[in-house]
């Protein structure tokens, strides 16, 4: 995988470091305000810079306090989303997805409800958001159950011109290496609720707050250091600026698969992808990227806990994901050239 960032945003960069160094502040500076502003101007939700994708899942589960509860969370992601709520102290409950977009299925998701359901996390996986979204939203709220999202593939994606994060109580958003927004290391938490964020704000700083440059210190005996430096938040500055280019880019080669592809996930009225990822199913890839969920991973992390989840072995068996980072140095050929190179090994 290569990871372009080209002259002219390095340019930026620089510009911003100098105003990092000129401000002589490292951490908690107008840097990462400037960042969290720009990101609700991406996403339309008030934002909250965070350390890393995992470390927002955890802050939004201690804000929910799921110590001793349990946690639904689907057996098709990333272990980091089971991973939190095992740190916040909850019991994981897994729930199966469905083969359609591969995220949450509704009604195993109902099933696994029980009277000590606290939260609910919804992975918006590969990069759309989750096509059940709206029926869960709505029984949680009925149930008075937490969703959470997690948008760690999410960037860029919209249902009806929303954004992932905006459905549940409050989302987190990664911006690891590979991802489509990658700052190295970093996270974001989102959420319309804007005293979630004011706390998450002191939760992410041992409980203290910076106004005007003095420090002010809360009680607040769970929290702890998930800052961002100010080097990290000028760099997301800069992410951001180039989003609309990274998005165009992956869009276009994604409407070339679309042609190339007959087996791959089709979307609803609506839904524009980010595409974190391109997933197919039972096609044969001269070159692939990592799935989003790998068999292996999977059969380690729920051994012996539940064993009742078909599509989410069915996914983990059958997909695969075409290249579509943002660089992929074939993406310029015509969707005949891709398809040559890709499926005639
Ligand atoms: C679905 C999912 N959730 C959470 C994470 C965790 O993000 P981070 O590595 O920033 O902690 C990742 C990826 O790393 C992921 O793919």
């Amino acid at each position: 995988m290569v990871l372009p960032f080209e002259k002219e945003y390095r340019e930026r960069y620089y510009r911003l470091l100098d105003e990092v160094f000129d401000s002589h502040f490292w951490s908690d500076g107008q840097m990462t305000r400037r960042f969290e502003e720009a990101f609700e101007a991406f996403t339309g939700l008030p934002s909250c810079a965070v350390t890393s994708g995992g470390a927002g899942l955890l802050s939004i589960l201690e804000y929910v306090d799921v110590r001793g509860k349990e946690v639904i969370v689907p057996a098709n992601t990333f272990w980091a989303s089971a991973q939190a709520a095992k740190k916040a102290g909850a019991k994981v409950v897994y729930a199966d997805c469905n083969k359609e977009d591969l995220c949450m299925s509704y009604e195993d998701m109902v099933s696994k409800v029980t009277p000590d359901t606290k939260a609910v996390i919804v992975v918006h996986i590969g990069g759309h958001i989750a096509f059940a979204i709206d029926r869960i939203a709505r029984y949680c709220e009925e149930h008075n159950i937490a969703l959470i999202e997690d948008c760690a593939h999410a960037h860029g994606a919209q249902w009806n011109g929303r954004a992932a994060g905006s459905y549940g109580l409050a989302g987190s958003y990664s911006f690891y290496a590979t991802k489509t927004m990658p700052l190295g290391e970093g996270g974001m938490v989102v959420s319309k609720d804007r005293d979630l964020i004011a706390w998450m704000k002191k939760f992410r700083n041992y409980g203290k707050e910076v106004i005007n440059g003095n420090i002010v210190t809360y009680p607040m005996k769970e929290g702890f250091n998930y800052r961002i430096s100010e080097f990290t938040a000028a760099l997301g500055i800069v992410q951001l600026e180039r989003m609309p280019v990274i998005l165009e880019w992956k869009r276009a080669l994604a409407e070339k698969y679309d042609r190339i592809f007959e087996n791959t996930v089709r979307f609803p009225a609506g839904m524009q992808s980010g595409y974190y990822k391109y997933i197919v199913f039972d096609e044969t890839l001269r070159e692939e990227t990592g799935k989003v969920f790998n068999r292996t991973d999977f059969g380690n992390e729920i051994e012996g806990i539940s064993l009742d989840l078909p599509n989410s072995y069915w996914v983990a068996e059958h997909h695969k994901c075409a290249p579509i980072y943002y660089g992929w140095e074939k993406a310029g050929l015509s969707a005949e050239e891709i398809k040559a190179y890709l499926l005639h090994a």
